[in-house]
């Protein structure tokens, strides 16, 4: 991994929203960054995020992230993501399809999700990756290693249950509480093993 971003970068997340199922986690995840002002949030849907999204919480990408938040098109890409000279403590896609795990994993970048992962990879900064499908084709599992061997941590949206979640939103929290464990970002998302 690269040295941290600087002062500028490490304010900065990149968020991707792809249609996968599990828009709990994103929203869980946007609640947390609702909390934190310090940090700036940039983030993009595909068509299918937006889809899902719509249809799983009949909220929109804007719902979601909240006024805070820079959104950008999908199809915008020459936005700043899609430029490594963006510094940013890294990106994570949540949830994130086996489609855009398989673009990302053979490096076709078609379009800004895409090419902001690309990014994110080529210049050595978190990226993870809440993969969902189920099960798993022999065509995902080579893309999940192929991501994975290019510096992606993957994700799995498998929820824990050691935890003794008694609401699907304390699921998705210790989930995406792990996911902020590997970004350096703290957080009170869920207990601890041993707390
Ligand atoms: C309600 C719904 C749920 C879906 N769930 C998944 C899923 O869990 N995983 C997945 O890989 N694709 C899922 N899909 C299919 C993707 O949205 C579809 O393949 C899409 O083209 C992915 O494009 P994207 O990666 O640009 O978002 C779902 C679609 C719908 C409508």
């Amino acid at each position: 991994m690269n040295p941290p971003a600087g002062a500028q970068g490490s304010r900065r997340l990149v968020v991707g929203v792809t249609g996968a199922s599990g828009m709990l986690y994103a929203r869980e995840l946007f609640a947390y960054l609702a909390g934190r002002p310090d940090l700036e949030v940039h983030a993009v849907a595909s068509e299918a995020g937006e889809q899902v999204l719509r249809h799983e919480l009949d909220l929109s990408l804007r719902d979601l992230a909240g006024r805070r938040a820079v959104l950008y098109r999908v199809e915008d890409i020459g936005a700043a993501i899609a430029s490594g000279s963006f510094l940013s403590r890294g990106m994570v896609i949540l949830p994130c399809t086996r489609v855009s795990l398989g673009a990302i994993a053979q490096g076709q970048s078609r379009n800004l999700v895409h090419r902001a992962a690309e990014v994110t990879l080529k210049e050595k900064r978190p990226l993870i990756l809440g993969v969902r499908e189920t099960p798993l084709s022999l065509i995902h599992l080579r893309n999940l290693l192929a991501a994975a061997e290019a510096g992606a941590t993957i994700f799995p949206l498998m929820p824990a249950f050691y935890h003794h979640p008694q609401t699907l939103t304390d699921l998705a929290r210790h989930l995406v509480g792990r996911i902020l464990d590997h970004l350096g970002l703290e957080h009170d998302l869920g207990k601890r093993w041993g707390e």
